[in-house]
């Protein structure tokens, strides 16, 4: 299975395990954890399939020489800039530097015939019609600055850990980078002007912090044309009507935070990531209603033990330690920014992006898989939202699982910090599966911190138990690994999380589909016509407005991965998950069938 032999990156961190021999101790579950920091010759891997756990072995290559942490003089000068800049190497221009003004309308396709009945309807607005959503509701689309927006060189942005990653030896399966990828900082415009024809009434970008502060750091100088360009950017949006939702951290770390002290691994990313945080919110305060301070805490940690991640670590920390250091650094910069959003009056609210999901037992009378299940909730969810909508404090489960010289406990005052830190709960709900409790048991799991499948102890089944049947139709087989659609589960995961981590207001802050080898297809009309992704989109909103509706879920938008193809991380363009197609020679876009039918299905359900 191809996709469950990537080496890098974070999707395939959701669906397979991947141990490197040298170091047997597994990280999270869906993670990675890897060797300590090694410039030296390749290390073998093996690669651990959830669903059969049979393992197969490769070579896995090493990072390009990372120099060690701290050895990087602070010098904020254009040659200190470009010192950093040179870890990453040379990258490709963008072929035009200005933004051009759409002319013209935007006109629609005209619709396509029917895609053949879907769980629903055979029409989008056939579904359910007399369910309208609530007023107020956000038919929205997510972006992440490193995956559209290209120009990573211009206008004084610093380099950021991906624009290095990508450059790692089969760090990407394409050995693409994203310097250009959708050219979204140019073409902002367009590319709002295309969603407010579909009627999307909200775009959830991230910021990216190397272009705010290209060296990070708080005492480090502010780009004055990165701040200008997302005011520009917010501001364009709201003259077509599209509120910007705003994420400050999607994973794009400035490299320069990591030479100088290891980045998350290091609790000097609090004070760093607080004053970022505090700039923007100053600059954009009363133009943004919605923000979230981090992207899929649990993803991004969880990557930073493996390959091409583990060079660069604070003083005291590895390969192994890594990921919970960064989980107990994040939740502080979190919290650290939420109390200053509040202390500087702040208008809107503010939260973070759960990833993942409950789950539901593999075997319905197992006792081991219900208490999988809990784990999984614990592991996957619970360690980020307990801390901030229930407890204060990490889950009990995690604690009784992992040490404390890995995973660090917080104090009165962190807690009172945390405890609170959010207004709203957002799940990026791409799919829910079944779990199932480790072959040797749970207990022999925890107590074995080299057990695979330690700390989490659980697993992800893709199929049902019984009948051998997958709970859905499998993504691209570059995501297969991970991503299967199963609409059927939304509602159940919806109120899982809602009654674990009650809130007044709930967003689908992500949700798609990686159309099986859509990268391959080469004719427009085969390109355009994304059956799987449609009906994956019009059953889980066909679910969502059941939620609503008969489970009275405060769901309050949902928003689509994503509004155009990009750099799908480690996968890079070998994968698509966009509702518009991206010509990467042109930068032309094009509508896909998901994209008409999304934009019919809220005209006929937004009121
Ligand atoms: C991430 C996106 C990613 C998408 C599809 C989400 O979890 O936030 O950055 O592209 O999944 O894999």
């Amino acid at each position: 299975m191809p996709s469950m032999r990537r080496k890098c990156g974070l999707n395939h961190l959701r669906g397979a395990l991947v141990l490197l021999l040298a170091s047997t101790k597994a990280l999270a579950q869906t993670t990675t954890s890897s060797a300590t920091a090694s410039t030296a010759a390749s290390t073998t891997s093996i690669y651990i399939s959830y669903s059969t756990g049979t393992a197969t072995s490769e070579t896995t290559p090493t990072s390009a020489p990372f120099p060690p942490v701290g050895s990087i003089p602070r010098d904020y000068s254009p040659s200190g800039l470009e010192n950093i800049w040179s870890l990453v190497g040379t990258v490709t221009a963008p072929p035009f530097t200005t933004t051009p003004v759409p002319t013209a309308s935007v006109i629609l396709p005209s619709p396509p015939p029917p895609l053949y009945p879907t769980w629903y309807a055979p029409e989008p607005s056939a579904i359910f019609p007399n369910y309208k959503l609530p007023k107020g509701f956000k038919f929205g689309v997510a972006t992440a600055a490193y995956q559209v927006e290209g120009a990573v060189k211009n206008e004084g942005k610093g380099p950021s850990v991906w624009d290095w990653a990508s450059r790692q030896p089969d760090a990407i399966v394409d050995n693409s980078t994203a310097d250009i990828t959708d050219l979204h900082y140019f073409l902002y415009k367009e590319d709002a002007a295309r969603m407010a024809a579909l009627g999307v009434n909200a775009h959830s970008f991230s910021i990216s912090w190397a272009r705010i502060y290209p060296f990070g750091a708080a005492d480090s100088p502010v780009n004055q044309a990165g701040l200008s360009h997302y005011s520009d950017v917010i501001d364009y949006h709201w003259s077509l009507g599209i509120e910007p939702v705003v994420t400050l951290f999607h994973w794009d770390t400035p490299l320069a935070l990591v030479a100088y002290y290891g980045g998350f691994t290091s609790s000097q990313i609090v004070d760093d990531f607080v004053n970022y945080a505090k700039t923007v919110f100053q600059a954009y305060n009363g133009r943004v209603n919605t923000w979230y301070t981090f992207n899929e805490p649990r993803v991004y940690c969880s990557e930073l033990g493996g390959y091409p991640f583990n060079t660069s670590f604070a003083p005291g920390i590895n390969a192994s330690t890594a990921p919970y250091q960064c989980y107990y650094n994040l939740l502080n910069a979190h919290a650290g920014a939420v109390k200053a959003f509040r202390a500087m009056g702040i208008s809107g609210e503010i939260a973070f992006k759960n990833d993942d999901f409950v789950g539901q037992p593999w075997r319905a009378n197992s006792t081991e898989d219900v208490e999988a299940v809990e784990r999984h909730a614990a592991f996957q969810i619970g360690v980020f939202s307990n801390p901030v909508y229930t407890t204060g404090d990490w889950p009990e489960i995690v604690k009784e699982t992992i040490p404390e010289s890995y995973l660090p406990r917080f104090t009165e005052q962190q807690m009172q910090d945390l405890l609170g830190s959010a207004d709203f709960f957002a799940i990026d709900s791409y799919r829910s599966m079944l779990i199932a409790a480790p072959p040797n048991g749970i207990a022999s799991c925890m107590s074995n911190m080299s057990d695979p499948l330690w700390p989490a102890c659980n697993s992800i089944e893709f199929y049902d138990s019984n009948a051998g049947w997958a709970l859905g139709p499998s993504a691209d087989p570059q995501e297969d690994s991970w991503l299967e659609a199963t609409p059927q589960t939304l509602r159940y995961s919806l109120q899982q999380l809602h009654e674990r981590w009650p809130t007044n207001k709930m967003y689908i802050s992500e949700f798609g589909f990686a159309e099986p080898y859509e990268a391959e297809r080469k004719d427009m009309f085969r390109i355009t016509e994304d059956s799987t992704r449609t009906n994956y989109y019009m059953t889980y909103l066909g679910e969502a407005l059941q939620s609503i509706y008969e489970d009275g879920i405060p769901l309050m938008g949902t928003f689509s991965w994503s509004i155009v193809d990009n750099a799908e991380w480690s996968s890079g363009f070998s994968t698509r998950f966009g509702i518009q197609y991206v010509n990467y020679t042109t930068l032309e876009r094009t509508y896909k069938r998901s994209a008409l039918a999304l934009s019919e299905f809220f005209m006929a359900h937004l009121q």
